[in-house]
């Protein structure tokens, strides 16, 4: 059973000019006790589509079409104060910075045991404090520190306080974006395994925006690949960094280290990502495919499926003849770029 179904999903930004299509329609679900990793490159949408799942856009941004249905209700039909409420029982975030998340005034445990009882009406006291021990060890911290104030605690307790705060209700989703970016990479794999251990616990599903490769492959079972506001290619962790079908998924994982070879060489693809206000026409990766054809600048891609992968391209038939073989040679996606200049589109 689908916990999040996203169905063609727009969320826009008003601006001066045209308003920019920072989520072009996109559809995907999220299962129960599942962890779908989002990928792709800075700008294309993904902490917009978090924030359009919390329902805390900035002001100029609003959901233009689609729906964002939570154990089968519309979120973006709800009523303000029933979102709300839903809001911090049912789907947590963990967010970026954990440094002014918390409130410098009360102890961490006050905190805490305040959002239990706000939304677990008639918890006892006794109880809360106890989930508040039960759930620092399970982050990592010494029960006792959490009498202390937020101020006394270093960056990376911080998080995990934080992480043991969006835990505390037992969500049935969790959206990180980028959680573990301000923490070094030991501690980084603690706070994941510990994420993964409560998750079994209570059979939540998360949402993890990152830009860690090691992060996707260690927590998700699929991979979302974004692309300027566009589902590039979903599915299965393994197929897609083993056997991805989007060009765009290629490129990006010859540009992610590699953790088996860590000496190979890095390509990151010549280009930027278009502009959004408005996206160009057909597809939007066309300007940095090295497949590309006159079909990908004028329509947009069909919906192919290999294996357990939903891609969004033109030519996933010439992927493992064309493109797979030749990736790791940095002229293949040079000569893209050089190809375009010369015939001047
Ligand atoms: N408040 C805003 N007003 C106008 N445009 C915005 C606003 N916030 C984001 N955008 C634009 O929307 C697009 C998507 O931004 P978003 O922050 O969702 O990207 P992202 O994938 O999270 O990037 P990053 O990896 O850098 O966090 C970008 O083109 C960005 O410039
Ligand atoms: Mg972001």
């Amino acid at each position: 059973m689908s916990v999040l179904e996203v169905r063609d999903l727009e969320v826009y930004y008003e601006t001066d000019g045209e308003p920019v299509r920072a989520v072009d329609g996109m559809s995907f679900t999220i299962e129960e006790g599942e962890n779908l990793g989002i990928v792709g490159e800075s700008g294309c949408g993904k902490s917009t589509l978090a924030k359009a799942i919390l329902g805390i856009l900035p002001k100029n941004g609003f959901i233009n079409d689609g729906e964002i249905r939570f154990d089968g209700e519309d979120l973006t039909a709800m009523s303000e104060k029933k979102r709300r409420s839903y809001m911090w029982d049912e789907i947590s975030m963990i967010p970026q910075s954990a440094m002014n998340a918390l409130d410098p005034v009360y102890t961490v445990r006050e905190q805490i045991v305040e959002s239990i009882e706000e939304h677990r009406r008639g918890v006892e006291k006794a109880r809360a404090n106890e989930t508040v021990d039960e759930l620092f060890e399970l982050v990592g911290l010494d029960p006792t520190r959490a009498d202390d104030y937020p101020h006394q605690f270093s960056g990376g307790m911080r998080q995990r306080a934080m992480i043991a705060m969006s835990l505390s209700l037992d969500p049935a989703l969790i959206l990180a974006d980028e959680p573990t970016t301000a923490l070094d990479v030991i501690m980084q794999d603690q706070i994941l395994k510990r994420i993964g251990a409560i998750q079994d616990e209570i059979n939540s599903s998360m949402m993890v925006i990152t830009h860690d490769v090691s992060v996707v492959a260690e927590t998700c079972d699929r991979v979302l690949v974004m692309y300027a506001g566009k589902l590039a290619e979903i599915g299965p962790v393994e197929e897609i960094f083993d056997t991805p079908y989007h060009p765009y998924t290629v490129g990006l994982k010859r540009a992610f280290p590699n953790i088996q070879q860590p000496d190979q060489n890095l390509i990151s693809m010549p280009g930027y990502p278009p502009d959004l206000a408005p996206p160009p026409t057909g597809c939007r990766f066309a300007a940095r495919c090295p497949l590309a054809t006159e079909t990908c600048f004028e329509e947009q891609p069909p919906e192919v499926r290999n294996g357990g992968l939903r891609s969004r391209c033109h030519h996933t038939d010439r992927i493992d003849s064309e493109l797979r073989p030749y990736a790791g040679e940095i002229q293949v996606w040079e000569r893209t770029e050089a190809g375009r200049e010369v015939t001047g589109t």
